[in-house]
């Protein structure tokens, strides 16, 4: 809490050693831990005070994917959510917020009717953040959206990407379209910005004995970005050598629109579990 006595950002704490963290600036969630280990990357040089969105974690993209009309990435990332529930259940704990438009948001270039709502939901080994969209205006609308996770590895040259084999991708490094991804297991050696379209299954993030599993809801997309050496020097909110320790697997649909048509709902989200070498959740 700050001095005014608002709420600034709400822990969750479940079972063997996990909890959750997350901001009401952005809902961003800061930190997850699974066997208390944290699993989330925040930049030592995030700005956590409201001045921008937050660097690591998992910043909440809608309903625009990076330039545009809008501030890149729309402005859900900046703005304060309500927490508007928070409860204890058989496995874990979850909170929900929500945000709908306001007028600095009906006054811009995407002037619609909204509510949003977020849950988020920790068990031992999972964490499962889910959005809820709701048109609540009377004409339709459409939108791209994305859940922007910044994985924390302990060396970028030990992380696996798995699961787009044969997806095609824009690599928006080298302007190219509809390349086709070859790699069973892919690595990162290099500054990545690519927007897997259409991706069939479930993707995951290995590293040293631990995978991470993506699953998603109504989501389509996945992109990978590690903005490495030269990209990190240009960063104020992002350490030199910090981008030795982290991977962006972000879901969302963000090569096509979501379209919703007044009163509509649309729920997307991602399930990811943690699997380890040396408990039950065998490789
Ligand atoms: C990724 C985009 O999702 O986010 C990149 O594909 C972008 O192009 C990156 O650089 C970070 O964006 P931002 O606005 O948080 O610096």
């Amino acid at each position: 809490n700050n001095s005014a006595g608002e709420l600034e950002r709400i822990v969750l704490k479940g079972p063997k050693d996990s909890s959750a963290e997350i901001y009401v600036f952005g809902a961003t969630v800061t930190s997850w831990k699974s066997r208390g280990k944290e699993r989330l990357f925040v930049s030592t040089k995030a700005k956590l005070d409201g001045s921008k969105a937050v660097r690591g974690g998992i910043p909440l993209v809608f309903p625009q994917f990076g330039p545009g009309a809008l501030p890149q990435h729309g402005f859900a990332r900046t703005r304060r959510w309500e927490l508007v529930g928070a409860a204890v259940h058989g496995e874990g704990v979850y909170a929900r917020f929500e945000l709908t438009d306001n007028e600095e948001t009906r006054a811009s270039k995407w002037p619609y009717k909204f509510v949003l709502q977020y849950t988020i939901d920790l068990t031992a080994t999972t964490l499962s953040t889910i959005i809820k969209y709701e048109n609540s205006d009377d004409c339709d609308f459409d939108f791209t959206a994305l859940m922007h996770t910044y994985f924390r590895v302990p060396q970028i040259d030990c992380a696996v990407v798995t699961g787009l084999k044969d997806v095609l991708y824009a690599d928006k490094v080298k302007s190219a379209d509809n390349v086709k991804e070859e790699r069973d297991a892919v690595k990162i050696n290099a500054n990545e910005d690519r927007v897997y379209s259409n991706v069939p299954g479930v993707v995951s993030v290995s590293y040293g004995g631990e995978r991470v599993q993506i699953r998603r809801f109504n989501y389509k997309d996945i992109v990978l970005w590690n903005p490495w050496a030269e990209k990190a020097a240009e960063m104020s909110d992002f350490g030199d050598d910090e981008y030795k320790q982290m991977i962006c697997v972000e879901v969302g649909t963000v090569a096509s629109k979501i379209r919703l048509s007044p009163g509509q709902i649309i729920s997307c989200g991602q399930l990811l579990t943690i699997e380890s070498n040396n408990d039950d959740n065998k490789l």
